[in-house]
């Protein structure tokens, strides 16, 4: 992977999106300061400058279907934990691919992918934000950081390449089983009683979280026995 930092952009998937046909695969946009960085459900994803890692990955002719494209927010999460895991600090996946750290968000990813005539991915941008150095964060009650995690200061350099030695790694896993069964190890709130919001129905339910489909689906099960399936955005997780 060829890593290229810039010093300021509006947003590393937006740039990246920008520039995809001349971008060979494997190759990461970084940035010291995104200006308009994207989160999910449209919201913006902020970072103190200098301080976070923020930035895209290409990658380009997937051996992956639409369906199957779930499976690059497996392996991306995955190789965070991983990548947590090496600094000494115990991360779980809240499903699908925010990583928490003793109940607070310390990285999420937003994952665009542009589909060829095949029905492939032909193209995916892998965005991810990593809270790494900032200690404070004045809107957001519930983030946290490597740094507050473990008290000491990281180049952001040299931890984007650790980060990325990793995911490089995992990449053959990408259709592996294993891959699967370690995703669904290391989700958050995984054979604990807990409350879900189903987003289909309405409805406000008790259940406990079992895994995940080959199809990337959550299983919970609800107190009555029955296994509730959810794709993204069919369910949010009640406090
Ligand atoms: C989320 O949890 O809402 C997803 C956040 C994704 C943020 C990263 S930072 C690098 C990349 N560029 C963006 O504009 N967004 C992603």
């Amino acid at each position: 992977m060829i890593t290229h930092w810039l010093d300021s952009i509006d947003s590393t998937n937006s740039e990246a999106l920008r520039r995809l046909p001349e971008l060979p695969s494997g190759t990461v946009l970084a940035a010291y300061d995104q200006t308009a960085g994207r989160g999910q459900r449209g919201n913006t994803w902020f970072t103190e400058p200098g301080r976070n890692l923020t930035f895209s990955i290409v990658l380009k002719d997937l051996p992956l279907s639409a369906l199957e494209a779930i499976r690059l927010n497996f392996l991306a999460s995955v190789a965070l934990v991983d990548f947590l895991d090496a600094k000494g600090v115990k991360a779980h996946i809240k499903w699908p691919n925010d990583i928490y750290v003793s109940g607070k968000k310390i990285s999420g990813m937003l994952i665009e992918n542009t589909l060829g005539a095949d029905g492939r991915v032909a193209a995916s941008v892998i965005g991810i934000g990593l809270n790494i150095n900032q200690r404070e964060f004045p809107q957001l009650a519930m983030a946290t950081s490597l740094s507050l995690c473990t008290g000491l200061e990281y180049p952001l350099e040299a931890s984007l390449e650790e980060f990325l030695a990793i995911f490089e790694d995992l990449l053959p896993q990408l259709s592996d089983e294993e891959l699967m069964g370690r995703y669904a190890s290391r989700l958050f709130r995984r054979g604990v009683s807990a409350r879900y919001h189903d987003l289909l129905s309405g409805e406000e339910y008790e259940g406990v979280i079992e895994g995940v489909e080959a199809d990337g689906r959550l299983r919970i099960r609800d107190l009555s026995g029955r296994a509730r399936l959810y794709r993204f955005k069919e369910v949010s997780y009640l406090l």
